[in-house]
């Protein structure tokens, strides 16, 4: 293994939803790799401690706020961004429950929330990324994407849209140097995490919930040169539990 495949020194990250769970811990993997880190929320109060957290550890960052449910933020998020090699879409709500027992509106914010952000963000950063030849995007995906969960079926949707955008993007943008890639995690206990995650851990094969942190070492790789033959693909991190 050639360790300086890792670095992201010199790299400048933008990681959504970076003020809690897996974001946060996007943030400090991509950060203890080299990157400099713009952390993304819309809890000023935690996206400044996170962004003080990571510099006292010896990394660089800064917040920036933007409610993604509204388009118009997430596109002025993109342009206060400026031209970043590595974009995180991580930001996301779940619902889960009866299908009948969804409403329209929260239907609306699900898709809004987990897919046009994303795609916005994509679309308005990936054609500089191109343009100098060089980046990654990484997309937080779902093991929901992958397996039937009773009650997930619109969150499994706009999971499995993530991915279908990933195989897109690389296609358009991987011809120029941009690596596009998806990681699905398995549970994990963050405060955003639905359900009972200790027993859903359970229906893995490893047979517990993932940590924080073994999802951002997956985003740290992807993000990394370290997987510079690897661009199209999501990558299950989930204990083996779409295998089965
Ligand atoms: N935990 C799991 O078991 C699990 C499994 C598979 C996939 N995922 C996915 O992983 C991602 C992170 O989830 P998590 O479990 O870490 O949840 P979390 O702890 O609740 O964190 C969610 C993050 O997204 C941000 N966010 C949510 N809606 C937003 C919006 N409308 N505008 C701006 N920011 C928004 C939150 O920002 P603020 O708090 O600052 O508002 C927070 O930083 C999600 O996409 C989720 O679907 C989670």
């Amino acid at each position: 293994m050639n360790a300086t495949s890792w670095s992201l020194s010199g790299k400048t990250a933008l990681v959504t939803g970076a003020t809690s769970g897996l974001g946060r811990a996007a943030a400090f993997r991509l950060a203890s790799q080299g990157a400099e880190v713009i952390v993304h929320g819309r809890n000023a109060a935690r996206g400044v401690q996170v962004v003080e957290e990571i510099e006292l550890a010896g990394g660089h960052a800064r917040f920036v706020a933007a409610d993604l449910s509204d388009t118009a933020e997430a596109i002025a998020l993109a342009e206060q961004a400026g031209d970043v090699d590595i974009l995180v879409n991580n930001a996301g709500l779940a619902w889960f429950g009866p299908s009948d027992q969804l409403s329209a509106g929260t239907l609306d914010e699900l898709f809004t929330g987990n897919v046009e952000s994303a795609y916005l963000l994509t679309s308005s950063l990936a054609p500089a990324m191109a343009d100098r030849g060089d980046g990654a995007i990484v997309s937080v995906s779902s093991m929901a994407a992958n397996v039937g969960l009773a009650g997930g079926a619109a969150y499994s949707a706009t999971k499995a849209a993530l991915s279908a955008l990933t195989r897109a993007w690389a296609a358009e943008f991987s011809p120029r140097g941009v690596r596009v890639n998806a990681v699905a995690p398995g549970p994990v206990a963050t405060a955003g995490a639905k359900g009972d995650t200790a027993a859903l851990g359970r229906t893995t094969i490893m047979g517990r919930p993932g940590t924080e942190e073994e999802i951002a070492d997956a985003i740290g790789f992807l993000a990394s040169p370290a997987s510079s033959y690897i661009t199209g693909v999501t990558l299950a991190v989930d204990g083996g539990r779409a295998a089965i």
